[in-house]
């Protein structure tokens, strides 16, 4: 049998066939465009998401068996919100996870309804990308949008919405919303209340392998495949990937370095830190995670390499690095201001330290550090929480630099382990399929046969004390320059 993972990400949607076995057929990938219409927003079509999934599936499955597919699963970009009328008609363009125009609003639910309060209804405090404020902020901003919206989905359920009809997300993607109550994986009756929606407008929450349908007929006719093909929930972006790394269970560990950085923790046990800096999440797995999130990971180094820069040549740009541990230019990942842990939209990138023979790797360095200290910070909030993590997978287009590894190997002092294949979401969205179809009893069970380490990097006590140094001086840069951004 085979069965299709769907990664629908910020800057394209990459398409994974896999068969039975866990062997990887094909992989496409479709990009569409990111719209930043004010500066801090940023915002996408569901058009082109389907568009550009339908376009994809067809070219992924060309040349094989179609009438082996037997199930199609997603990971998907978390928080986004993607309002419906009662025709179906999306109202407005959808405000994405790294948005943030939410700072009123955020603040609002944080200090004004309190803290203590969402943690308690939710598990977590507001973020200025999660989906909750927005909501408040349509309410305040487009009031006559927020009149019609009849439906409230994420992302990659507005994908499985179009494929089958149902109107349904999952658990770990709607654990970012703040509206779910994820100790006990339903919805949060105070938070419906607190944001002027009604559980109608919610879609039905699965867990992650779960069923939710079949293909429509007639978008089956347009993919070829046939109408029993099977639609799984699917998970969050970060989730799916997690399982298709095997960090699944008990206190495994997995680095994403795609456009957003996160760092994500596994647990059977549900459970929150005192300041709720990491998001307390409900896994893919059927249990629970911890989270912490940079919203400019890779995206850092893009922006650097492609924009400033103007070179695609990441490797040529990394092999002018030499001298780890030695650079004294630091350099801020905020570019889009900050998730995890300092939950401030409003902080932005900077360079700092350059003297006049600092050079372009220098520079560069700097960015890849940045990020690595930026991942460390909610690394040490979970330390802080008594975890302690020795190793890591790491996943996502950040994962491919064998010099970014190794940096992060170092500023987190921990083993990363390398696995056979980096494509994260989209094989843990097609893992997540061949478990809803039958093929495998559970998540764990799939991702213990799948999913193999290859190498593994290991931190070398005389960098890790060098880049300790260098991270109790990157510390104190947000702090100091944080008004600033005022
Ligand atoms: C996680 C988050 C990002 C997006 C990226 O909380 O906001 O990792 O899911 O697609």
């Amino acid at each position: 049998m085979l069965y299709i993972g769907i990664d629908l990400g910020t800057s394209a949607v990459k398409l994974l066939l896999m068969d039975e076995e866990g062997s990887i057929k094909n992989i496409v990938s479709k990009e569409y465009p990111l719209f930043f219409p004010h500066p801090g927003w940023s915002e996408q079509h569901p058009e082109d998401w389907y568009e550009k999934s339908m376009e994809g599936i067809r070219e992924l499955t060309e040349g094989y068996d179609r009438s082996k597919v037997a199930g199609i699963s997603f990971g998907g970009q978390m928080h986004g919100l993607v309002a419906l009328d009662d025709r179906d008609e999306v109202i407005r363009p959808a405000i994405l996870w790294n948005d943030g125009r939410t700072g009123e609003e955020t603040d609002y639910l944080n200090d004004v309804v309190g803290k203590d309060r969402l943690s308690q209804y939710t598990a977590n405090i507001a973020f200025a990308g999660f989906t909750a404020p927005k909501i408040l902020w349509m309410k305040k901003n487009e009031p006559e949008n927020f009149a019609r919206m009849a439906k409230i989905m994420l992302p990659k359920d507005y994908l499985a919405y179009r494929l089958s009809g149902s109107f349904c997300t999952d658990v770990s993607d709607a654990s970012g919303m703040l509206l779910m109550d994820v100790k006990n994986r339903c919805w949060s009756r105070e938070m419906m209340d607190i944001c002027g929606i009604k559980e109608e407008q919610l879609p039905r929450l699965y867990e992650s392998y779960e069923i939710v349908g079949t293909l429509k007929k007639e978008v089956a006719g347009e993919l070829g495949l046939s109408a029993d093909v099977k639609v799984i929930a699917g998970a969050g972006d970060n989730a799916a990937a997690a399982v298709g790394t095997g960090t699944v269970g008990d206190g495994m560990c997995n680095i994403s370095l795609g456009t957003s950085g996160t760092i994500f923790i596994s647990s059977r046990k549900f459970g929150v830190d005192e300041h709720n800096a990491l998001h307390s999440f409900a896994h893919a797995d059927g249990n629970y995670h911890l989270m912490g999130c940079m919203l400019s990971a890779a995206s850092c180094n893009k922006w650097w390499a492609e924009d400033i820069l103007k070179t695609k040549d990441y490797a040529a740009e990394q092999e002018a690095i030499h001298a780890l541990g030695e650079n004294n230019v630091f350099y801020l990942p905020y570019l889009m201001g900050e998730r995890s842990p300092h939950n401030d939209p409003k902080a932005r990138a900077m360079f700092i330290g350059m003297s006049m023979d600092t050079t372009r790797a220098d520079m560069t360095q700097a960015v890849l550090e940045g990020v690595a200290f930026g991942l460390r910070d909610s690394l040490e909030v979970a330390r802080s929480l008594g975890v302690s993590i020795e190793r890591t997978k790491i996943c996502g287009g950040g994962a491919k630099s064998p010099l970014w590894k190794k940096i992060i190997a170092n500023v987190m002092d921990m083993k990363v382990d390398v696995i056979e294949s980096e494509e994260g979401p989209a094989l843990g969205g097609a893992m997540l399929a061949a478990v809803g179809c039958g093929e495998y009893p559970d998540v764990e069970t799939i991702a213990k046969k799948i999913v193999k380490v290859v190498d593994t990097v290991e931190p070398e006590p005389e960098l890790v004390e060098k880049y300790e140094e260098k991270y109790s001086r990157f510390k104190k840069i947000y702090p100091t320059v944080k008004c600033l951004y005022r």
